[in-house]
């Protein structure tokens, strides 16, 4: 059992799969996206999934694929069934944009995939095009319905509001999943650099008393804490070391991370 040194049970791993995007969310990603890293760089499907083998044996029971997105990865589905094969993962889920969820929703969950949060941040569709800088809400609404008949519960939506949850597009988003029965979470607009975060509106994130969470980047770093630059690199320490050490080291709270970005962490 990871047990970190203020109690806190350590036994949620989020895994970003990739730091690609096929869309670029203006509190994401910068316009013009990001410098392409070299394939070398990114943990190979074998790198992953032993490291999560070794990070169920030590505890882990809850594990999330994000990005980037992880749609994006070649080759995802054999991941996801990769991963679900292991032994002990009681919870296997993905954050997705939804884009390309229509097309994968199925395979997924016959991959093993539990089920599935999606991005959705207005339903206008002009309004979500110019959030995500491109993106098309029809296919998300198409991706949703997709996870529903494939059995991918429960469906939920992560929601990002500069405030609350009484704006315009929040509104929009709770009235559509309201008819639709999908459970939505709210997130404020969040600053890694300036340290800025709050407690996730109907979800656990944020709360860094209650947080059991590490994290893995698509280059292999082992992340105790969002906000905070430490990392913890599988390729030179070996999972074990890398997973142990993180969780001695993970933060009381969050602070401020001055090098990394949602898109290359995971939200
Ligand atoms: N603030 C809050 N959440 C963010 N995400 C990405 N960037 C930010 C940010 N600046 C999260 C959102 C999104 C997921 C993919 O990543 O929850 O739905
Ligand atoms: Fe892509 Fe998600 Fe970032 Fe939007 S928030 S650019 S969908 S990784």
């Amino acid at each position: 059992m990871l047990c970190d040194t203020v109690g806190r049970k350590i036994t949620y791993l989020r895994i970003s799969v990739t730091d690609r995007c096929n869309l670029r969310c203006t509190y994401c990603m910068p316009e013009e996206g990001v410098p392409l890293l070299d394939h070398s760089k990114i943990l190979s499907f074998d790198e992953i999934t032993e490291f999560t083998r070794t990070a169920v044996s030590m505890g882990i029971v809850k594990v999330r694929l994000t990005g980037g997105e992880p749609l994006v990865r070649r080759g995802i589905i054999e991941l996801v069934g990769r991963i679900a094969s292991i032994e002990g993962i009681s919870d296997l889920s993905m954050t997705t944009n939804g884009q390309l969820l229509s097309l994968f929703a199925k395979e997924l969950r016959q991959a093993g995939l539990s089920r599935i949060n999606i991005s959705l941040d207005a339903t206008d569709p002009v309004r979500y095009s110019e959030i995500t800088r491109g993106g098309d809400v029809q296919k998300v609404f198409e991706g949703i319905r997709s996870a529903l008949e494939a059995g991918l519960e429960p469906v939920k939506i992560n929601c990002v509001v500069a405030h609350s949850r009484e704006e315009k597009d929040a509104r929009d988003v709770a009235a559509f999943a309201a008819e639709n029965g999908l459970q939505v979470r709210y997130i404020q607009t969040m600053d890694l650099h300036k340290g800025n975060f709050g407690i996730v509106d109907g979800g656990d994130g944020g709360d860094c008393p209650k947080c059991n969470r590490l994290r893995l980047t698509a280059t292999g770093k082992v992340k105790p804490c969002l906000f905070s630059d430490l990392e913890y690199d599988l390729r030179t320490l070996g999972a074990k070391n890398a997973l142990e050490m993180a969780v001695q080291n993970k933060p009381k709270r969050g602070g401020h991370n001055t090098t990394g970005e949602f898109f290359n962490i995971g939200g």
